[in-house]
């Protein structure tokens, strides 16, 4: 019996007719051979691309989600909560975005490849200070990105392919940093290292080990640095500790890659919070800054962020600037083509407005503020309960966050018996503590503590 799911390769006829069934012959014909001789499953089996691991804080997100504990404690993600645990709407963006929904003119046309002119050239005068030398002598440039990482990410992406002043071509970050550091710049080919930075012993600065590390890289390296509110220790360099980086970085010729991801979140002070990078620029400094609006707007998922590049005064800084603006803008549009408009519109409204920035860092203050009041009665409580140790670090640590000194074994006895959720390093988000939760926490890790020591 001839297989009816086999066809028949008999093909004689030569009739239009028969030309038609012989045409659709070969299409079945062609069908079933690609059953039979399938495509190679996949170019990428698990030698290729083996699976990746879960990023750590939103896998930690999801587990604190999946707890339905009624006394549940978020201290993972750094995003600000009020005094309810409750995502906070900046008054002031509810007022911009009130004045963008009613402005008829708005539209939803791409914006230049560098983003917002007004968004970018107040964004340079929020981080550098309206009457920097560098914004005088025109010798900046600045592209609005995706965020604070887009401009780290641009930022990286620049100096891979432009910044030849060594052959190592190295990338320093401080021990600890924000994560992101190490993919970004290792994706764009970079090599990185890390500097010390927080002492255990003190749970403060380890400046002696943080310059030796740097004075002892090759010269010509690139040295990240968190402007304020470091992340994830809270600890900052105090300004006179600045001076003296900036001495050693202009000795060894180093590269500056400054982080600003907290001005005026960390101590309610914008002009305090970007005392750094002023510092440095004022010193003539050729530098790179990224900028985030996450923070301090609680633009979060609008990625609102910039990117500035700073020459040193000299006779060419201005045609550095262009040349320097003409590849960043190449570099943009291959990656993103033009950012995203609606939160470079929020800040712009806020930051052109005298009233509005007013406003705006009232919101501040009381966002600062309230990360302040947390610290202070974390403190007290840990001390009143007579918790092992010593807790002055976390009225000491500035900014969205604490790195607590706990260790993994009582992060992880803290997630098991009493559902608070934080990194395995010990770092908390002082934003997740609240005047209903402060004490929970509080008692919590005294058990803890008490239970590994
Ligand atoms: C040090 C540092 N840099 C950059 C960022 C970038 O954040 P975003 O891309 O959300 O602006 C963060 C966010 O946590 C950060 O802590």
């Amino acid at each position: 019996m001839p297989d009816p799911a086999k066809p028949s390769l008999a093909f004689t006829s030569a009739s239009p007719a028969a030309s038609s069934s012989h045409s659709s012959s070969n299409l079945r014909l062609s069908q079933i051979s690609t059953q039979i001789a399938p495509m190679a499953a996949t170019a990428f089996d698990a030698s290729t691309v083996p699976q990746a691991p879960e990023d750590a804080l939103f896998g930690l997100m999801a587990a604190y989600r999946r707890d339905t504990d009624s006394n549940k404690v978020d201290l993972g993600i750094g995003a600000y909560r009020d005094d309810n645990a409750k995502p906070w709407v900046l008054p002031v963006v509810k007022k911009a975005d009130e004045i963008l929904r009613k402005d008829p003119d708005l539209n939803h046309e791409y914006l230049p490849i560098a983003g917002l002119p007004d968004f970018t050239s107040a964004s340079q005068k929020l981080v550098l200070g309206g009457d920097s030398p560098a914004l005088k002598e025109k010798r900046v440039t600045s592209l609005q990105t995706i965020s604070g990482t887009g401009a780290v990410h641009l930022g990286a992406l620049f100096l891979a392919k432009f910044y030849k002043t060594n052959t190592e071509r190295t990338a320093y970050f401080s021990d600890p940093t924000w994560p992101n550091h190490f993919q970004i710049f290792s994706n764009v080919g970079l090599q990185h290292k890390t500097y010390p930075y927080f002492s255990k012993k003190t749970k403060g600065l380890d400046f002696d080990g943080m310059t030796s590390a740097i004075e002892s890289a090759p010269e010509g390296s690139i040295i990240v640095l968190h402007a304020c509110a470091h992340n994830p220790t809270g600890v900052d360099a105090t300004q006179d500790q600045w001076k003296k980086l900036a001495g050693l970085i202009r000795k060894k010729k180093h590269f500056p890659f400054f982080d600003t991801a907290y001005q005026g979140f960390a101590s309610g002070d914008l002009a305090q919070d970007g005392w750094a990078i002023r510092y440095f620029v004022e010193q003539g400094f050729e530098l790179c800054i990224a900028q985030s609006y996450a923070k301090n707007f609680g633009l979060y998922g609008e990625r609102a962020g910039c990117f500035h590049f700073v020459t040193s005064p000299a006779s060419d800084a201005q045609e550095v600037v262009t040349r320097v603006a003409s590849q960043l803008a190449i570099l943009q549009r291959s990656e993103i083509s033009n950012p995203p408009a609606y939160g470079a519109r929020i800040a712009s409204t806020v930051l052109n407005n005298p009233e509005l920035f007013k406003e705006w860092e009232a919101n501040l203050r009381e966002m600062s503020g309230r990360i302040k009041e947390m610290r202070s009665a974390l403190r007290s409580k840990l001390e009143e309960l007579g918790t092992p140790g010593t807790w002055n670090h976390i009225t000491d640590q500035i900014g969205m966050f604490s790195f607590t000194g706990l260790t993994e074994e009582q992060v992880l006895k803290l997630r098991e018996d009493s559902h608070v959720y934080m990194t395995k390093n010990g770092r908390i988000s002082m934003a997740g503590l609240n005047t209903h939760n402060v004490e929970y926490f509080a008692k919590a890790v005294d058990k803890a503590v008490r239970a590994t020591q």
